[in-house]
Protein backbone atom coordinates (compact mmCIF):
# COMPACT_ATOMS: atom_id res chain seq x y z
CA UNK A 1 0.00 0.00 0.00
CA UNK A 2 2.85 2.50 0.67
CA UNK A 3 5.77 2.59 -0.15
CA UNK A 4 8.70 1.44 1.92
CA UNK A 5 10.20 4.78 2.97
CA UNK A 6 6.75 6.02 3.56
CA UNK A 7 6.29 2.95 6.38
CA UNK A 8 9.22 3.48 7.76
CA UNK A 9 9.58 7.25 8.13
CA UNK A 10 6.06 8.19 8.70
CA UNK A 11 6.18 5.38 11.01
CA UNK A 12 2.63 5.02 12.08
CA UNK A 13 3.52 2.18 11.05
CA UNK A 14 3.71 -0.10 13.77
CA UNK A 15 0.79 -1.37 12.07
CA UNK A 16 0.48 -0.73 8.65
CA UNK A 17 -2.76 -2.31 7.08
CA UNK A 18 -5.53 -0.29 6.09
CA UNK A 19 -3.49 2.99 6.74
CA UNK A 20 -4.39 4.31 3.24
CA UNK A 21 -8.09 4.11 3.27
CA UNK A 22 -9.86 7.03 3.39
CA UNK A 23 -9.84 8.90 6.70
CA UNK A 24 -10.90 12.09 8.18
CA UNK A 25 -7.32 13.91 7.74
CA UNK A 26 -5.48 14.94 10.96
CA UNK A 27 -5.44 17.67 13.11
CA UNK A 28 -3.35 20.45 13.48
CA UNK A 29 -0.13 21.51 11.49
CA UNK A 30 -1.39 23.66 8.37
CA UNK A 31 1.03 25.51 7.12
CA UNK A 32 3.89 25.50 9.22
CA UNK A 33 6.89 27.83 8.72
CA UNK A 34 8.15 29.14 11.66
CA UNK A 35 9.72 33.20 11.51
CA UNK A 36 12.36 33.51 13.85
CA UNK A 37 13.15 37.36 14.50
CA UNK A 38 16.87 36.60 13.47
CA UNK A 39 18.59 34.87 10.64
CA UNK A 40 21.72 35.22 12.31
CA UNK A 41 23.46 32.04 13.83
CA UNK A 42 25.89 32.34 16.75
CA UNK A 43 29.45 32.56 15.84
CA UNK A 44 29.94 29.27 17.37
CA UNK A 45 27.48 27.35 15.89
CA UNK A 46 28.46 23.82 14.80
CA UNK A 47 27.67 22.88 11.50
CA UNK A 48 28.31 19.49 9.92
CA UNK A 49 26.92 16.58 8.04
CA UNK A 50 26.05 13.03 9.28
CA UNK A 51 26.29 9.21 8.00
CA UNK A 52 26.69 5.97 9.16
CA UNK A 53 29.03 3.48 8.84
CA UNK A 54 27.13 0.97 7.06
CA UNK A 55 25.80 3.07 4.44
CA UNK A 56 28.66 4.43 3.15
CA UNK A 57 32.12 2.38 4.41
CA UNK A 58 31.76 -0.69 1.84
CA UNK A 59 34.79 -2.99 2.34
CA UNK A 60 32.61 -5.38 4.38
CA UNK A 61 35.63 -7.81 5.08
CA UNK A 62 38.46 -5.64 5.23
CA UNK A 63 41.24 -5.15 7.89
CA UNK A 64 39.38 -8.07 9.90
CA UNK A 65 35.66 -6.50 10.24
CA UNK A 66 33.39 -9.32 11.17
CA UNK A 67 29.75 -9.06 9.62
CA UNK A 68 26.59 -7.51 11.15
CA UNK A 69 22.99 -7.80 11.33
CA UNK A 70 23.34 -5.62 8.03
CA UNK A 71 25.56 -7.92 6.08
CA UNK A 72 23.22 -10.85 6.45
CA UNK A 73 20.09 -8.64 6.09
CA UNK A 74 20.96 -7.16 2.67
CA UNK A 75 21.50 -10.51 0.98
CA UNK A 76 18.23 -11.78 1.88
CA UNK A 77 16.17 -11.83 -1.89
CA UNK A 78 13.71 -8.69 -1.76
CA UNK A 79 14.43 -6.78 1.43
CA UNK A 80 16.48 -4.03 -0.39
CA UNK A 81 14.02 -2.47 -2.37
CA UNK A 82 16.84 -2.32 -5.77
CA UNK A 83 18.18 -5.51 -4.87
CA UNK A 84 21.25 -3.80 -3.99
CA UNK A 85 23.90 -4.19 -1.37
CA UNK A 86 26.21 -1.79 0.76
CA UNK A 87 29.15 -4.17 -0.54
CA UNK A 88 31.12 -0.34 -1.87
CA UNK A 89 28.13 2.43 -0.59
CA UNK A 90 30.22 5.36 -1.18
CA UNK A 91 33.62 3.47 -0.53
CA UNK A 92 33.94 5.70 2.54
CA UNK A 93 36.26 3.07 4.07
CA UNK A 94 38.94 3.81 1.16
CA UNK A 95 38.11 7.43 0.09
CA UNK A 96 37.91 8.59 3.45
CA UNK A 97 40.36 11.40 2.84
CA UNK A 98 38.05 12.67 0.01
CA UNK A 99 34.99 13.09 2.45
CA UNK A 100 37.42 14.72 4.48
CA UNK A 101 38.41 17.20 1.70
CA UNK A 102 34.38 17.10 0.88
CA UNK A 103 33.58 18.68 4.52
CA UNK A 104 36.16 20.94 4.89
CA UNK A 105 35.73 22.51 1.52
CA UNK A 106 31.97 22.69 2.47
CA UNK A 107 33.40 25.19 5.61
CA UNK A 108 31.50 22.64 7.86
CA UNK A 109 33.22 22.42 11.30
CA UNK A 110 31.85 19.03 12.86
CA UNK A 111 31.61 15.83 11.10
CA UNK A 112 29.08 13.06 12.23
CA UNK A 113 30.25 9.59 11.94
CA UNK A 114 29.34 5.96 12.96
CA UNK A 115 32.20 3.32 13.63
CA UNK A 116 31.30 0.32 13.08
CA UNK A 117 30.94 -2.12 16.15
CA UNK A 118 31.99 -5.58 14.10
CA UNK A 119 35.22 -3.71 12.85
CA UNK A 120 36.85 -3.09 16.40
CA UNK A 121 35.29 -6.29 17.65
CA UNK A 122 34.89 -8.46 14.88
CA UNK A 123 31.97 -10.99 16.56
CA UNK A 124 30.91 -8.18 18.93
CA UNK A 125 33.12 -9.86 21.70
CA UNK A 126 36.34 -10.88 22.69
CA UNK A 127 39.42 -9.04 21.41
CA UNK A 128 39.73 -5.89 19.80
CA UNK A 129 40.56 -5.75 16.51
CA UNK A 130 43.40 -3.12 16.05
CA UNK A 131 43.33 -2.93 12.30
CA UNK A 132 39.62 -1.30 12.89
CA UNK A 133 40.72 0.53 15.23
CA UNK A 134 43.30 1.90 13.56
CA UNK A 135 40.84 2.94 10.51
CA UNK A 136 38.79 5.55 13.23
CA UNK A 137 42.07 6.93 14.25
CA UNK A 138 43.50 7.55 10.46
CA UNK A 139 39.79 9.16 10.21
CA UNK A 140 39.88 11.51 13.31
CA UNK A 141 43.21 12.91 12.21
CA UNK A 142 42.14 13.36 8.83
CA UNK A 143 39.37 15.53 10.10
CA UNK A 144 41.30 17.35 12.66
CA UNK A 145 44.03 17.90 10.18
CA UNK A 146 41.16 20.51 8.31
CA UNK A 147 40.00 21.75 11.58
CA UNK A 148 36.96 19.10 11.82
CA UNK A 149 35.41 18.24 15.07
CA UNK A 150 34.23 14.76 15.40
CA UNK A 151 31.66 13.41 17.07
CA UNK A 152 31.46 9.52 16.53
CA UNK A 153 27.89 7.66 17.05
CA UNK A 154 28.68 3.90 18.78
CA UNK A 155 25.80 2.16 17.39
CA UNK A 156 24.07 3.23 13.91
CA UNK A 157 22.19 -0.57 14.24
CA UNK A 158 24.84 -2.46 12.63
CA UNK A 159 24.71 -4.81 15.74
CA UNK A 160 27.45 -7.51 15.17
CA UNK A 161 25.73 -10.54 13.83
CA UNK A 162 28.12 -12.39 16.06
CA UNK A 163 25.78 -11.12 18.97
CA UNK A 164 22.62 -11.49 17.17
CA UNK A 165 23.59 -15.48 16.93
CA UNK A 166 23.23 -14.77 20.82
CA UNK A 167 19.79 -13.06 20.71
CA UNK A 168 21.25 -9.52 20.03
CA UNK A 169 19.26 -6.96 21.95
CA UNK A 170 16.69 -9.58 23.19
CA UNK A 171 19.56 -10.92 25.18
CA UNK A 172 20.80 -8.11 28.55
CA UNK A 173 24.42 -9.48 27.87
CA UNK A 174 24.15 -6.81 24.43
CA UNK A 175 24.16 -4.39 27.13
CA UNK A 176 27.64 -4.85 28.49
CA UNK A 177 29.21 -5.54 25.46
CA UNK A 178 27.95 -2.03 23.95
CA UNK A 179 29.90 -0.93 27.42
CA UNK A 180 32.57 -2.94 26.36
CA UNK A 181 32.82 -2.08 23.07
CA UNK A 182 32.80 2.02 23.98
CA UNK A 183 35.55 1.33 26.42
CA UNK A 184 37.83 -0.07 23.81
CA UNK A 185 37.26 2.88 21.49
CA UNK A 186 37.81 5.23 24.36
CA UNK A 187 41.26 3.61 24.93
CA UNK A 188 42.30 4.17 21.27
CA UNK A 189 40.42 7.08 20.52
CA UNK A 190 39.42 9.02 23.11
CA UNK A 191 42.92 11.11 23.51
CA UNK A 192 41.26 12.85 20.47
CA UNK A 193 38.02 11.91 19.87
CA UNK A 194 36.19 13.76 22.40
CA UNK A 195 32.40 13.70 21.70
CA UNK A 196 30.43 10.23 21.61
CA UNK A 197 26.80 9.34 20.44
CA UNK A 198 26.08 6.23 21.96
CA UNK A 199 22.40 4.92 20.36
CA UNK A 200 21.40 6.27 16.58
CA UNK A 201 17.63 6.06 17.08
CA UNK A 202 16.87 3.25 18.95
CA UNK A 203 13.29 3.68 18.17
CA UNK A 204 13.63 3.11 15.02
CA UNK A 205 16.28 -0.22 15.05
CA UNK A 206 13.35 -1.54 17.74
CA UNK A 207 10.49 -0.94 15.65
CA UNK A 208 11.48 -1.71 12.12
CA UNK A 209 14.37 -4.01 12.87
CA UNK A 210 12.02 -6.40 15.66
CA UNK A 211 8.78 -5.94 15.19
CA UNK A 212 7.84 -4.88 11.50
CA UNK A 213 10.80 -6.62 10.06
CA UNK A 214 11.53 -4.20 7.55
CA UNK A 215 15.21 -3.56 8.65
CA UNK A 216 17.87 -5.76 9.97
CA UNK A 217 17.44 -7.98 12.26
CA UNK A 218 14.55 -8.34 10.02
CA UNK A 219 12.45 -9.67 13.08
CA UNK A 220 8.61 -10.10 13.15
CA UNK A 221 7.78 -10.55 17.06
CA UNK A 222 6.16 -7.81 18.58
CA UNK A 223 6.93 -9.42 22.26
CA UNK A 224 10.49 -8.91 21.52
CA UNK A 225 9.59 -4.74 22.17
CA UNK A 226 10.03 -4.62 25.75
CA UNK A 227 13.64 -6.40 26.38
CA UNK A 228 14.69 -4.79 23.16
CA UNK A 229 13.90 -1.41 24.33
CA UNK A 230 15.24 -1.90 27.52
CA UNK A 231 18.37 -3.71 26.93
CA UNK A 232 19.24 -0.83 24.37
CA UNK A 233 18.66 1.98 27.04
CA UNK A 234 20.31 -0.05 29.90
CA UNK A 235 23.78 -0.50 27.22
CA UNK A 236 23.13 3.45 26.67
CA UNK A 237 23.69 3.68 30.57
CA UNK A 238 26.35 1.19 30.99
CA UNK A 239 28.27 2.55 28.03
CA UNK A 240 28.04 6.43 29.27
CA UNK A 241 29.42 4.83 32.74
CA UNK A 242 32.04 3.30 30.94
CA UNK A 243 33.42 6.27 28.72
CA UNK A 244 33.14 8.63 32.15
CA UNK A 245 35.28 5.85 33.86
CA UNK A 246 37.55 6.33 31.13
CA UNK A 247 38.02 9.85 30.88
CA UNK A 248 36.91 13.30 32.54
CA UNK A 249 37.34 15.32 29.24
CA UNK A 250 34.27 13.96 26.70
CA UNK A 251 31.09 15.20 26.01
CA UNK A 252 28.48 12.14 25.99
CA UNK A 253 25.31 12.52 24.36
CA UNK A 254 22.93 9.95 22.35
CA UNK A 255 20.71 10.30 19.55
CA UNK A 256 16.85 9.87 19.24
CA UNK A 257 14.39 9.63 16.66
CA UNK A 258 11.52 12.49 18.38
CA UNK A 259 8.72 12.58 16.12
CA UNK A 260 5.48 14.51 17.14
CA UNK A 261 2.79 12.36 17.05
CA UNK A 262 -0.77 13.51 15.38
CA UNK A 263 -4.05 11.73 15.69
CA UNK A 264 -5.99 11.89 12.78
CA UNK A 265 -9.64 13.66 13.71
CA UNK A 266 -12.98 12.91 12.59
CA UNK A 267 -15.68 10.89 14.36
CA UNK A 268 -12.85 8.82 15.99
CA UNK A 269 -11.05 11.20 17.03
CA UNK A 270 -10.78 10.44 20.96
CA UNK A 271 -9.87 6.75 19.71
CA UNK A 272 -7.19 7.97 17.57
CA UNK A 273 -5.65 10.39 20.14
CA UNK A 274 -5.54 7.29 22.61
CA UNK A 275 -3.57 5.02 19.53
CA UNK A 276 -1.66 8.53 18.93
CA UNK A 277 -0.86 8.41 22.69
CA UNK A 278 0.00 5.11 23.05
CA UNK A 279 2.54 5.90 19.55
CA UNK A 280 4.09 9.12 21.59
CA UNK A 281 5.33 6.36 24.34
CA UNK A 282 6.78 3.81 22.60
CA UNK A 283 8.44 5.97 20.12
CA UNK A 284 9.59 8.94 22.26
CA UNK A 285 9.09 8.52 25.56
CA UNK A 286 10.73 4.85 26.39
CA UNK A 287 13.80 6.83 25.17
CA UNK A 288 13.41 10.01 26.52
CA UNK A 289 12.18 8.64 29.89
CA UNK A 290 14.76 6.48 31.05
CA UNK A 291 18.01 8.75 30.21
CA UNK A 292 16.27 11.78 31.53
CA UNK A 293 14.24 10.45 34.47
CA UNK A 294 14.91 6.95 35.12
CA UNK A 295 11.13 5.77 34.12
CA UNK A 296 9.13 4.04 31.35
CA UNK A 297 5.94 5.28 30.16
CA UNK A 298 2.46 3.26 31.11
CA UNK A 299 2.78 1.95 27.97
CA UNK A 300 5.56 -0.11 27.94
CA UNK A 301 5.13 -1.46 31.46
CA UNK A 302 3.23 -4.68 30.44
CA UNK A 303 6.05 -5.06 27.24
CA UNK A 304 9.16 -5.08 30.63
CA UNK A 305 7.39 -7.58 32.61
CA UNK A 306 10.17 -10.10 33.32
CA UNK A 307 13.06 -7.97 31.79
CA UNK A 308 13.19 -4.94 33.95
CA UNK A 309 15.74 -5.88 36.99
CA UNK A 310 15.82 -3.99 40.43
CA UNK A 311 18.47 -0.86 40.12
CA UNK A 312 18.56 -1.06 35.90
CA UNK A 313 16.51 2.32 35.95
CA UNK A 314 19.43 4.06 37.87
CA UNK A 315 21.87 2.97 34.78
CA UNK A 316 19.87 4.16 32.37
CA UNK A 317 19.31 7.59 34.33
CA UNK A 318 22.57 9.52 33.10
CA UNK A 319 23.57 12.92 33.03
CA UNK A 320 24.35 13.28 29.34
CA UNK A 321 26.44 16.35 27.69
CA UNK A 322 23.73 16.83 25.20
CA UNK A 323 20.75 15.11 23.32
CA UNK A 324 20.68 14.88 19.19
CA UNK A 325 17.41 15.03 18.06
CA UNK A 326 16.94 13.66 14.09
CA UNK A 327 13.82 14.98 12.76
CA UNK A 328 12.10 14.29 8.99
CA UNK A 329 8.47 14.46 9.62
CA UNK A 330 5.14 14.62 12.12
CA UNK A 331 3.89 10.61 12.53
CA UNK A 332 0.14 10.84 11.67
CA UNK A 333 -1.97 8.21 13.67
CA UNK A 334 -5.50 6.74 13.69
CA UNK A 335 -6.77 3.72 15.96
CA UNK A 336 -6.92 0.23 13.59
CA UNK A 337 -8.84 -2.39 15.32
CA UNK A 338 -7.25 -5.24 12.81
CA UNK A 339 -4.01 -4.48 13.80
CA UNK A 340 -2.40 -6.31 16.76
CA UNK A 341 -0.66 -2.89 18.50
CA UNK A 342 -4.28 -1.09 17.58
CA UNK A 343 -1.90 1.68 15.90
CA UNK A 344 -1.72 2.46 12.06
CA UNK A 345 -0.58 5.56 9.67
CA UNK A 346 -3.01 7.98 8.96
CA UNK A 347 -2.90 10.56 6.12
CA UNK A 348 -1.07 13.73 6.93
CA UNK A 349 -3.93 16.90 6.93
CA UNK A 350 -4.89 17.76 3.11
CA UNK A 351 -3.12 20.13 1.23
CA UNK A 352 -0.07 19.77 3.42
CA UNK A 353 3.11 20.29 1.23
CA UNK A 354 4.53 16.69 0.82
CA UNK A 355 8.16 14.98 0.30
CA UNK A 356 8.97 12.13 -2.40
CA UNK A 357 7.76 9.92 0.35
CA UNK A 358 4.62 10.95 1.12
CA UNK A 359 5.45 12.75 4.32
CA UNK A 360 4.30 15.75 5.34
CA UNK A 361 6.74 18.94 5.28
CA UNK A 362 6.51 20.20 8.85
CA UNK A 363 9.13 22.31 10.29
CA UNK A 364 6.97 22.81 13.16
CA UNK A 365 7.12 19.22 13.98
CA UNK A 366 10.99 20.14 14.80
CA UNK A 367 10.25 23.30 16.83
CA UNK A 368 7.56 21.01 18.54
CA UNK A 369 9.87 18.39 19.46
CA UNK A 370 12.96 20.44 20.65
CA UNK A 371 10.62 22.52 23.02
CA UNK A 372 9.28 19.23 24.47
CA UNK A 373 12.73 18.76 25.07
CA UNK A 374 13.03 21.52 26.85
CA UNK A 375 9.92 21.75 28.41
CA UNK A 376 9.70 18.21 29.88
CA UNK A 377 13.42 17.34 30.26
CA UNK A 378 15.26 19.66 31.72
CA UNK A 379 16.50 21.98 28.78
CA UNK A 380 19.73 20.33 28.46
CA UNK A 381 22.19 21.13 25.60
CA UNK A 382 21.03 19.85 22.17
CA UNK A 383 22.48 19.36 18.72
CA UNK A 384 19.80 18.84 15.88
CA UNK A 385 21.88 15.47 14.68
CA UNK A 386 19.90 14.48 11.63
CA UNK A 387 17.49 16.51 9.19
CA UNK A 388 17.61 16.80 5.13
CA UNK A 389 15.46 15.13 2.63
CA UNK A 390 15.40 12.97 -0.31
CA UNK A 391 15.25 13.64 -3.85
CA UNK A 392 12.14 12.86 -5.53
CA UNK A 393 11.50 8.99 -4.91
CA UNK A 394 12.50 6.74 -7.62
CA UNK A 395 15.95 5.07 -9.03
CA UNK A 396 16.73 7.66 -11.81
CA UNK A 397 20.46 9.88 -11.60
CA UNK A 398 20.63 12.29 -8.88
CA UNK A 399 19.13 15.73 -9.34
CA UNK A 400 21.91 18.10 -8.87
CA UNK A 401 20.18 21.11 -8.78
CA UNK A 402 18.15 20.24 -5.59
CA UNK A 403 16.14 23.21 -4.87
CA UNK A 404 13.87 21.07 -3.06
CA UNK A 405 16.26 20.26 -0.60
CA UNK A 406 17.55 23.82 0.00
CA UNK A 407 14.31 25.09 0.53
CA UNK A 408 13.93 22.07 2.95
CA UNK A 409 16.30 22.82 5.33
CA UNK A 410 16.03 26.47 4.76
CA UNK A 411 12.42 26.09 6.29
CA UNK A 412 13.59 23.56 9.58
CA UNK A 413 16.83 25.79 10.20
CA UNK A 414 14.06 28.78 10.32
CA UNK A 415 12.47 26.54 13.02
CA UNK A 416 16.41 25.82 14.67
CA UNK A 417 16.55 29.56 14.94
CA UNK A 418 12.46 30.12 16.34
CA UNK A 419 13.28 27.24 18.83
CA UNK A 420 16.40 28.85 19.96
CA UNK A 421 14.74 32.16 20.47
CA UNK A 422 12.05 30.18 22.05
CA UNK A 423 15.28 29.04 24.78
CA UNK A 424 16.14 25.90 23.27
CA UNK A 425 19.82 25.38 23.79
CA UNK A 426 20.79 24.12 20.74
CA UNK A 427 24.14 24.25 19.65
CA UNK A 428 24.59 22.87 16.47
CA UNK A 429 23.32 21.41 13.20
CA UNK A 430 24.00 18.14 11.11
CA UNK A 431 22.56 17.71 7.71
CA UNK A 432 21.71 14.65 6.38
CA UNK A 433 23.97 13.53 4.23
CA UNK A 434 27.08 14.17 2.68
CA UNK A 435 26.75 12.03 -0.54
CA UNK A 436 24.23 9.65 -1.52
CA UNK A 437 24.39 6.47 0.15
CA UNK A 438 22.95 2.95 0.99
CA UNK A 439 19.63 3.98 2.08
CA UNK A 440 19.11 0.39 4.30
CA UNK A 441 15.98 -1.03 2.52
CA UNK A 442 15.34 1.17 0.14
CA UNK A 443 19.25 0.40 -1.36
CA UNK A 444 20.48 3.41 -3.56
CA UNK A 445 17.17 4.49 -4.75
CA UNK A 446 16.39 7.02 -1.87
CA UNK A 447 19.10 9.78 -2.30
CA UNK A 448 19.52 12.15 0.93
CA UNK A 449 23.21 13.88 -0.57
CA UNK A 450 24.27 17.38 -0.19
CA UNK A 451 26.77 15.38 -3.57
CA UNK A 452 26.03 12.61 -5.33
CA UNK A 453 28.56 9.95 -6.53
CA UNK A 454 29.37 8.87 -9.81
CA UNK A 455 29.00 4.56 -9.21
CA UNK A 456 31.82 3.99 -11.96
CA UNK A 457 34.26 6.18 -10.83
CA UNK A 458 33.80 6.86 -7.11
CA UNK A 459 34.02 10.58 -8.04
CA UNK A 460 31.60 13.12 -5.69
CA UNK A 461 30.16 15.54 -7.07
CA UNK A 462 28.69 18.24 -5.18
CA UNK A 463 24.64 19.21 -5.96
CA UNK A 464 23.21 22.91 -5.60
CA UNK A 465 22.38 22.21 -1.82
CA UNK A 466 26.15 21.81 -1.26
CA UNK A 467 26.92 25.18 -2.37
CA UNK A 468 23.82 26.73 -0.56
CA UNK A 469 25.33 24.49 2.94
CA UNK A 470 28.63 26.08 2.53
CA UNK A 471 27.35 29.93 2.15
CA UNK A 472 25.70 29.22 4.97
CA UNK A 473 28.06 27.69 7.46
CA UNK A 474 30.64 30.09 6.63
CA UNK A 475 28.47 33.23 6.85
CA UNK A 476 25.95 31.98 9.50
CA UNK A 477 23.09 34.15 8.06
CA UNK A 478 20.13 31.90 6.98
CA UNK A 479 18.98 33.45 3.53
CA UNK A 480 15.18 33.81 3.42
CA UNK A 481 14.77 32.87 0.42
CA UNK A 482 14.19 30.15 -2.14
C1 LIG B 1 17.46 8.23 9.65
C2 LIG B 1 18.66 7.32 9.85
C3 LIG B 1 19.74 7.54 8.81
C4 LIG B 1 19.14 7.72 7.43
C5 LIG B 1 18.13 8.84 7.46
C6 LIG B 1 17.55 9.18 6.11
O1 LIG B 1 16.34 7.66 10.23
O2 LIG B 1 19.23 7.53 11.12
O3 LIG B 1 20.63 6.44 8.86
O4 LIG B 1 18.57 6.54 7.03
O5 LIG B 1 17.08 8.46 8.33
Amino acid sequence: MERPGVSRRALGALALSGAAVGLSGCEGAGDTDLNPKSRQFPKDFVWGVATAAFQTEGSQTADGRGPSVWDVFEKVPGRIKDGSDATVATDSYRRFQDDVDLIAGAGLNAYRFSISWSRILPTGEGPVNAAGLDHYSRLVDALLAKGVTPYATLFHWDLPQGLQAKGGWANRDTAQRLADYAGAVVARLGDRLKNYIILNEAAVHTVFGHVLGEHAPGLKDAALLGAVTHHMNLGQGLAIQALRAARSDLAVGTTMALQPCRPAGGPLAFWNRLASDGLDQIWNLSWLDPLFKGAYPKAMEEPLKGVLRDGDLKITRQAVDFLGVNYYAPAYVRLDLSAPSRIAAAPAPGGAEQDAFGRHVDPSGLFEVLNRVRREYGAPKMFVTENGCSDPFGSGPAILDDTFRIKYLRRHLQAVLAAREAGCDVRGYFEWTLIDNFEWDLGYTSKFGLSAMEAASGRRIPKASYAWFKALAESGVLPSAP
